[in-house]
């Protein structure tokens, strides 16, 4: 059995997340989850939420509420929205947990010890109005690359370039709108990560299998300028993990904390170690400690391309630069962007489709199936009502609803609600399942492969292959002559349909629950020997006709939403 440690990027505490987030991070690695899972591995899936650093301080702001009641509110909000999308994570942490503060703190005491850290004495933007520095997203102004007047400290939002507050012309507190700002010194500690040059490289160079997203994003920063550049890993802010070598309290830097991408990842282990205290289990440290059992664990996450340089050069600096045997990620699987009907998903436009708005209108499946065969693998997609409408139609209602629909209304019809006995399958049942066993060696290759979309088309083949088969058997012709040949043939259908419910179930994992209960059956083994698991439900096994599976976009629907989800302004 082996053994795989699975983390979805953390998203940001600072809001509900839109259908682009999803597919980004969070489903294709349940995806694979559920994948592994099913092919009788051992699974750890960890997800949390992203507490700390301006985004959560602005937004907890602007809610007027304290930001730890914040947090917790919206960490519960995202969990249930999770859990509505059918995400199976084995626990869904917090970056603000005790576990992080102090497993952060524990990795900055290793990196200082082992001379990774610098103390820098550097000028800041300071508000007078405001009394304090403004790091990031407390400041704005106009970008000196591309002229966007609201261009924030950390990042221009237009151009995407990485800025310094001090670039900015204009700035302005996005506190007070206070212009009265001023240089003034203030201490921070820097990581190290041009020391950590070669050994990065080594790393990456060896990782050849890797998405070229991936690498290329990686190499892209390790030769940024003059090669990969220090990062300054603290901040003048109040929430956050207290800047401390372990227990111990480090002089001069009282009253900061560290930066929020240096603590976020570091929750990928805080979280399991939380899985522990939260009761579901008892060993983090054999998903974590190469010393500790973790060396045969496949570790892979998942993520956004916007987040690959933090993956693949910073959090890698910390698990190296600490010395101690942590487990490095052994793939990186990155996603481009998902557009929104010829734009982008816009939070502060309510442009586009998130996640609670999702669940209102459609349940999980119906997303999860569009979102996964659509993910933007190669190149950036686009989410557009058409195509959506298009797609659940076709795919969901008239290939897989109907193969149900059919062969379950057929044989109540004629043998009665029981899988029918007699006959025995001929030539055209014996080439349908050796097309079938090709079909699903393929599929299982592009699941291991992480191939999201290949894996998708490969599934909704198999399920043409039935629809075809029925087609051309046609056992409500067949059983006006040879009513035992019918039998074979409904007998071989409803067998498919508990071979596709589980084939599917990493996909649609609600539907297939249905069309297994429909089945009468909790046997969802894999079907490592087709021919086995196409006898698995034998004559005189009882089943019902479930309810419509999958139910068709009208045209009205679609506009209708069309118009509701395109946003105040434009
Ligand atoms: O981009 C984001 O949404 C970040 N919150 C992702 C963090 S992933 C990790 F490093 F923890
Ligand atoms: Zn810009």
């Amino acid at each position: 059995m082996a053994r795989h440690l699975i983390t979805s990027a953390i998203p940001y505490i600072n809001g509900i997340k839109h259908l682009g987030n999803l597919v980004g991070s969070q489903l294709p690695a349940d995806l694979f989850a559920r994948y592994q899972r099913a092919r009788g591995n051992e699974v750890m899936f960890l997800c949390a939420t992203d507490e700390h650093g301006t985004p959560a301080e602005l937004a907890a702001a602007k809610a007027g509420q304290p930001v730890a009641d914040y947090c917790a509110e919206m960490h519960l909000v995202q969990a249930q929205i999770a859990e509505g999308f059918g995400l199976s994570f084995d626990h869904f942490g917090r970056s603000s947990s005790e576990e992080n503060k102090k497993l952060t703190q524990h990795f900055a005491a290793k990196l200082a010890e082992n001379g990774l850290i610098r103390e820098v004495t550097e000028k800041q933007m300071y508000s007078k109005a405001d009394g304090r520095f403004l790091p990031d997203r407390y400041i704005e102004g106009t970008c000196p690359n591309c002229g966007f007047e609201s261009a924030r400290g950390d990042q221009c939002d237009n151009c995407t370039k990485q800025l310094d507050p001090i670039d900015l012309i204009n700035p302005h507190s996005t506190i007070s709108g206070s212009t009265d700002l001023e240089m003034r010194e203030t201490k921070h500690l820097y990581l190290c990560q041009s020391k950590m040059k070669d050994q990065l490289e080594a790393w990456i160079d060896s990782k050849t299998d890797w998405p070229v997203l991936t690498t290329s994003i990686a190499k892209k920063w390790l030769n940024d300028g003059d090669g990969l550049q220090d990062r300054g890993i603290t901040r003048d802010l109040d929430w956050g993990v207290p800047v401390k070598k372990g227990d111990e309290d480090w002089p001069g830097m009282e009253g900061k904390v560290f930066y929020v991408w240096f603590d976020a990842p570091i929750e990928y282990i805080a979280c399991s170690q939380e899985w522990v205290h939260a009761g579901k289990g008892n060993d983090w440290e054999r998903w974590w400690r190469t010393d500790k059992g973790a060396d045969d664990v496949t570790y892979t996450q998942f993520m956004g391309k916007d987040n690959v340089p933090f993956h693949t050069l910073s959090f890698p600096s910390t698990i190296l630069g600490s010395g101690e045997p942590w487990k490095l990620v052994d793939y990186i699987k990155s996603f481009n962007y998902l557009n929104y009907d010829g734009g982008q998903f816009s939070t502060s436009r309510g442009r586009g489709v998130f996640m609670d708005q999702a669940l209102e209108i459609l349940p999980a499946d119906y997303w999860r199936w569009w979102l996964l065969s659509h993910a933007p693998e190669s190149s950036d997609a686009e989410f557009t009502w058409e195509n959506f409408q298009a797609s659940v139609n076709k795919d969901l209602a008239d290939v897989l609803g109907n193969f149900v629909s059919r062969i379950t209304k057929f044989c109540r019809s004629k043998f009665g609600e029981a899988v029918p006995e007699g006959g025995v399958y001929g030539a055209q049942e014996e080439a349908l399942i050796a097309d079938l066993t090709g079909k699903i060696r393929a599929y299982e290759q592009f699941m291991e492969d992480k191939e999201v979309r290949k894996a998708a088309q490969e599934l909704r083949a198999i399920w043409v292959a039935g629809n075809e088969y029925l087609q051309s058997a046609a056992p409500w012709s067949t059983f006006k002559e040879d009513p035992e040949q019918a039998a074979a043939q409904v007998r071989l259908g409803l067998n498919l349909i508990r071979l596709y419910a589980v084939l599917s179930a990493p996909f649609i994992p609600g539907t297939s629950a249905t069309m297994l209960a429909a089945m009468n059956t909790q046997d969802d083994s894999w079907p490592n020997d087709v021919p086995a698991a196409l006898a698995a439900l034998s004559a005189g096994h009882g089943f019902t006709v479930p309810d419509v599976l999958f139910g068709k976009i009208t045209d009205e629907q679609r506009e209708d939403w069309q118009q509701r989800f395109a946003g105040t302004r434009d």
